[in-house]
């Protein structure tokens, strides 16, 4: 049985899907504060929150785990900024409290949901595993906090872990199942998808006096169900014996914020208003990912290098929730 905490989540519950998919048994853990109910379409819901060590402990008890995936966590650089102490509390303390059960259930094997903003102002680009960590929001920091405690209590008790640097996370189960879902919504896809439906009246760019080609920033989006594989193959990894690594998972491919907007507007045939407004922030010009280790080592191959083809599933769940 594979436990998935925050497996209502956005990327929780494609693993999930996919997970199924191959035979998988699995539990999803979650308050279903950010989470939704109807995300947890396979599986068993067990509602429990990380801060009540008891219900972690119950989980345990009531279903035979044999691994961990941790998706739970606040996801928004801004606020954790302005308030720090919700994301050391959600995204580390927490975090501590599922590892003391795994340990005391002598459950040593999981896979970490962690983040790009572990490496802070890139130094270099595409970004790999030996770049400098050296985040520049507590959003970052809690995440590679709970990366440093892995490594210690892998070399003193003997936990396998595998921590996923995500990139920019997007797209949606090309059949729709399921998707992302914000509220309110803080993610560019997204966000623009809400511009073409008419739920909003423009989109802003944030900044377009970056050192970039267009002016604005560049990320690497990288498609939730190419996330998916990537947890799979560790898992796989990590139940054969593997040893405890780390990889960033992105597309290793650069998109403008402007060339995003365009996307949308090819794909969705819709035009809307597209306002120019200051930077936000803590965001860095150009983010993008060096994902051969995870290719080498894991063989991870993702499929959608498309930026129109991402969106298009994207479009395909944002028009299925806004009928
Ligand atoms: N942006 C806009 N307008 C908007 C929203 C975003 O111009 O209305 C821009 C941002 O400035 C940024 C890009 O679009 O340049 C992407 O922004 P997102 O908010 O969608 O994503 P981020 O790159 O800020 O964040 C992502 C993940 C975080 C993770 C971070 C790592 O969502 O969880 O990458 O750096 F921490």
């Amino acid at each position: 049985m594979i436990l998935i905490v925050g497996g209502a989540g956005y990327i929780g519950s494609h693993i999930n899907k996919e997970l199924n998919k191959q035979g998988y048994q699995t539990v999803i853990f979650d308050n279903l504060s950010k989470g939704h109910k109807e995300a947890v379409r396979w599986g068993e819901l067990f509602d429990g929150d990380l801060s009540n060590i008891e219900q972690i402990r119950e989980v345990f008890k009531k279903y035979p785990i044999d691994a961990v995936l941790h998706f739970a966590a606040f996801i928004e650089v801004g606020e954790s900024v302005k308030d720090p102490q919700k994301y050391y509390q959600n995204n580390f303390k927490n975090t501590l409290n599922l590892l003391q059960v795994m340990l005391e259930n002598n459950v040593k094997k999981i896979i970490f949901s962690s983040t790009a903003a572990t490496f802070g102002s890139p130094e270099y680009t595409p970004i790999d595993e030996k770049h400098p960590q050296n985040p520049i929001n507590p959003y970052g920091q809690a995440k590679l906090m709970v990366e440093k405690v892995m490594r210690d209590y892998d070399v003193a008790y003997g936990l396998r872990y595998v921590a996923l640097r995500y990139f920019n996370a997007c797209g949606a189960d090309v059949e729709a199942d399921i998707g992302e879902s914000h509220n309110p919504e803080s993610h560019l896809i997204p966000l623009i998808l809400d511009a073409a439906i008419g739920k909003r009246e423009d989109i802003k760019i944030f900044g377009t006096d970056y050192p970039t080609e267009d002016g604005t920033c560049i990320r690497d989006y990288v498609h939730v169900t190419d996330l998916a594989s990537a947890h799979i193959l560790a898992l796989k990894y990590l139940l054969d014996g593997g040893e405890s690594d780390c990889f960033n998972l992105g597309n290793g491919l650069g998109f403008s914020v402007r060339q995003v907007i365009d996307a949308v507007k090819t794909v969705t045939k819709k035009d809307f208003k597209v306002t120019e407004v200051e930077r936000r922030d803590g965001d860095p010009a150009i983010l993008v990912a060096s994902s051969e280790k995870v290719k080498n080592k894991l063989g991870w191959k993702p499929q959608f290098t498309d930026i129109k083809v991402i969106i298009e599933s994207a479009w395909k769940w944002h028009q299925k929730i806004n009928i």
